[in-house]
């Protein structure tokens, strides 16, 4: 596996693949992978026939008082688990090379409805610098496929809403979130749990099963996220939503709704925490 820092050097190598008629797959990455990420390079490598890989901690979505300087940068751990797994390239570039005029002067995207609702909401600006990088990143690589975590549900979705409204040649696969035994889905947060709150972590993958099976016993919406804040409180987190929407495009249900998700945001501590969970109502 090569691993790259410069645009005209990805660029070239992926022309190269391109015109050998080798379709290329993607993963946008920040690092500091865990079988999570591991998995998305999976996915890429059942779609292309070459695998490039990013890394880089992009500042734009990270919001003030954010982890950004503390975010784990464990570049040559990430290194040996992708040539384990195969990956062709490895894009590690600067934050110059990326944001060449400064992060202050970036031409920023918008998703209008999707980035502002749920975590958008709470992180003002974090999906703009998500939606930023991701066009970014595309327009650099110029991928055939790409592959997201279903973890991030709403990501994935400001994802594909950009692609489809400004026609990028992309096509974005969501792959099923990973979780622990105990049913914690795989984050790199996780690492800032203390071990008291480790233990404590999978009861959110629980009150999501808890709405699930009252939605499926036919309560009301209000009435289970109200019960399922309840929950989380009584377990000791503090929760910044629970909300259950339509899955197509995370829109307020109506009742009769055949899919269904439950998106959720707590605090542990200091540690922020999401997860969701889709339901089929058929
Ligand atoms: O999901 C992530 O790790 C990041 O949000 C992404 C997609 C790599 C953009 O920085």
């Amino acid at each position: 596996m090569k691993t790259e820092q410069s645009i005209s050097v990805i660029r070239e190598q992926v022309a190269q693949w391109h015109s050998a008629g080798e379709s290329v797959g993607f993963v946008p990455t920040m690092g500091n992978l865990h079988a999570g990420h591991l998995a998305l390079v999976q996915q890429a490598r059942r779609f292309a026939n070459r695998v490039v890989v990013s890394i880089f901690v992009n500042p734009l979505q990270f919001g003030l008082g954010e982890d950004l300087d503390n975010y784990p940068r464990t570049l040559q751990a990430d290194i040996r688990q992708l040539e384990s797994h195969g990956v062709d390239l490895l894009f590690a570039p600067t934050e110059d090379e990326i944001y060449p005029d400064g992060r202050d002067n970036v031409t920023a995207i918008d998703v209008p409805g999707l980035t502002s609702i749920l975590e958008g909401a709470h992180r003002p600006g974090h999906f703009q610098g998500v939606a930023t990088v991701v066009a970014r990143l595309f327009n650099i690589v110029q991928p055939d496929v790409a592959v997201f975590g279903e973890k991030d549900f709403q990501q994935l979705a400001v994802i594909r809403r950009m692609v489809q409204e400004q026609g990028i040649p992309v096509e974005i696969y969501g792959a099923p979130t990973i979780r622990e035994a105990d049913g914690l889905a795989m984050s790199s947060r996780n690492g800032y749990l203390s071990p008291e709150e480790r233990v404590l972590a999978p009861t959110l993958y629980q009150v999501l099963q808890f709405v699930s099976e009252g939605l499926h016993q036919g309560q009301g919406f209000a009435e289970l996220e109200s019960a399922a804040m309840s929950k989380l409180r009584e377990a000791g987190f503090e929760p910044d939503y629970v909300s259950i929407r339509r899955a197509i495009d995370l829109a307020e249900p109506q009742a009769g709704e055949s899919a269904l998700i439950v998106l959720a945001a707590v605090y542990l501590g200091t540690t922020r925490l999401i997860d969701n969970l889709l339901i089929n109502m058929v």
